[in-house]
């Protein structure tokens, strides 16, 4: 995968202490073998490219309601409601060992467990969970890696409880640092591995003992280099420095980021860029007595997107379309793992006081920012097999016409 460190110019000093926040994934799935994944025209949406796929432009991802390749009904599979699910859940902290501490909800005494019985609904649509088999024949002999911070290794500890039911992996790489772990599925040679890259750039702590932060790393004071110069900061108050202003970092580091992937010689994945999720803290930060205590989703006329989220969403969305315009020329395909909506939804899903010991002295008390496992971030990656699957349409689609 891709080292941002190494190909930057520019990079960025985080001066605050280290939580475990969030952001963004991105996650690439690499191959040395093209024929299944690579070389195809397939367009999910926000391409701008006039190619093939009709109708699909303006879709976020398009799907069909059956594997059938024969059915064509299409959908947004990001615009939906979420809706009870007895079923649930999938796997529990008993037959899944490779939840984090942190999120083992149950095992801290989470004391409702109503937040399980969920599941996301399509409109006009069905997403099927994720088919552990399914999943697993499609990537053999290829490689997935989850880059970005803690809500990144969340998301992959999901999909590995959730394969669980076929396969566990075996770890293979040499050292022992979870942040970069590296993992193999023995029976299907896929190989899927972690890159700890909080900012998606080159970052420094500066100063253990800072002043608050709110959750999210960009709300922290930060300052900004580019190409070794100070050129601003946001909010940290040093004299004769630019104050720039957060979504500055924050698009800055998006375009580094995926300029470096599309600077790659040899890199021919596949990029996933999964968008903001939301945290849910409510009367008060992270800090200042905010909890997210609700116990079930909202309805989507309950809640939007709004203020600084919004913005940070909209960034995303705009850089990643520079990016994917960029790539096309050079044959590298992006997609939008678009679940910020989705997740906005779920306040019921994040820890709380469940991640840990009542008596024990940690950072986030309060965790309206990561996901219990299971929860409702066992979605995403149901949309990620979706999406695959729909890569995987276009390409033979791809063949039959070449035919
Ligand atoms: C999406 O595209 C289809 C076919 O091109 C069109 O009929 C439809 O109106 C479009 N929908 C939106 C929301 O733009
Ligand atoms: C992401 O999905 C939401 C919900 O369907 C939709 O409103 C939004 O426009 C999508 N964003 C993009 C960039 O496609
Ligand atoms: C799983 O959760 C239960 C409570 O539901 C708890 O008693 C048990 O210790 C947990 N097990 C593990 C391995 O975390
Ligand atoms: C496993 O996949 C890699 C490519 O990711 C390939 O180079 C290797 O030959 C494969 N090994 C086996 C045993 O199939
Ligand atoms: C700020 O810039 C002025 C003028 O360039 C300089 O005289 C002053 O020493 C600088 N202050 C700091 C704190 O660097
Ligand atoms: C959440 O906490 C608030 C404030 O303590 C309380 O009023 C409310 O009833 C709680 N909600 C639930 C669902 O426990």
């Amino acid at each position: 995968m891709v080292k941002f460190q190494q190909e930057t110019t520019s990079y960025f000093v985080l001066i605050l202490p280290l939580s475990f926040l969030i952001f963004t994934a991105l996650f690439t799935f690499s191959s040395n073998n093209p024929n299944i994944l690579l070389l195809t025209n397939t367009r999910n949406t926000i391409s701008t490219s006039p190619a093939d796929l009709s109708g699909r432009r303006n879709t976020s991802a398009a799907i069909m309601t059956s594997r059938d390749d024969r059915v064509t009904r299409e959908c947004d599979i990001f615009s939906g409601e979420w809706v009870p699910d007895p079923s649930g859940p999938h796997y529990t902290n008993e037959t899944c060992w490779a939840i984090h501490e942190h999120q083992n909800c149950m095992k801290y005494g989470r004391p409702d467990s109503g937040f399980l019985k969920w599941r996301w609904k399509p409109e006009g649509c069905e997403l099927p969970l994720l088919d552990p088999l399914r999943f697993l024949t499609l990537l053999r002999g290829k490689s997935m890696a989850f880059v970005g911070d803690s809500v990144a290794r969340n998301q992959m500890q999901s999909l590995i409880c959730l394969l669980s039911r076929a396969e566990y992996p075996v770890i293979i790489s040499s050292s022992p640092d979870q942040r970069f772990v590296h993992w193999r599925y023995p029976t299907y040679n896929f190989t899927l591995a972690a890159f700890w890259s909080p900012y998606l750039v080159r970052s420094e702590e500066a100063d253990l003992d800072g002043p608050t932060h709110n959750g999210h790393w960009f709300f922290r004071p930060l300052v900004f280099y580019e190409n070794r110069q100070v050129v601003g900061c946001y909010e940290c108050l040093a004299k004769n420095v630019t104050d720039l202003t957060r979504n500055y970092g924050y698009r800055n580091v998006f375009r580094t980021a995926f300029r470096a992937i599309n600077s790659r010689v040899n890199y021919r994945g596949v990029t996933f860029l999964r968008t903001f999720a939301p945290s849910h803290f409510e009367g008060g930060l992270w800090n200042t007595g905010g909890r997210c205590n609700r116990t079930r989703p909202f309805r989507s006329d309950e809640i939007h997107l709004r203020g600084a989220q919004l913005n940070l969403y909209g960034i995303q969305v705009e850089e990643f379309r520079r990016a994917e315009e960029v790539g096309r020329r050079r044959g590298l395909r992006y997609r939008l793992l678009n679940v910020t909506q989705a997740t906005l939804l779920r306040p019921d899903g994040h820890p709380t006081v469940y991640g840990h010991r009542p008596e024990d002295r940690v950072t986030l008390y309060n965790d309206c920012i990561h996901w219990c496992l299971p929860g409702p971030i066992d979605s995403w990656n149901d949309f990620l097999l979706e999406m695959l699957e729909t890569e995987l349409r276009g390409i033979l689609h791809e063949e039959k016409r070449s035919r």
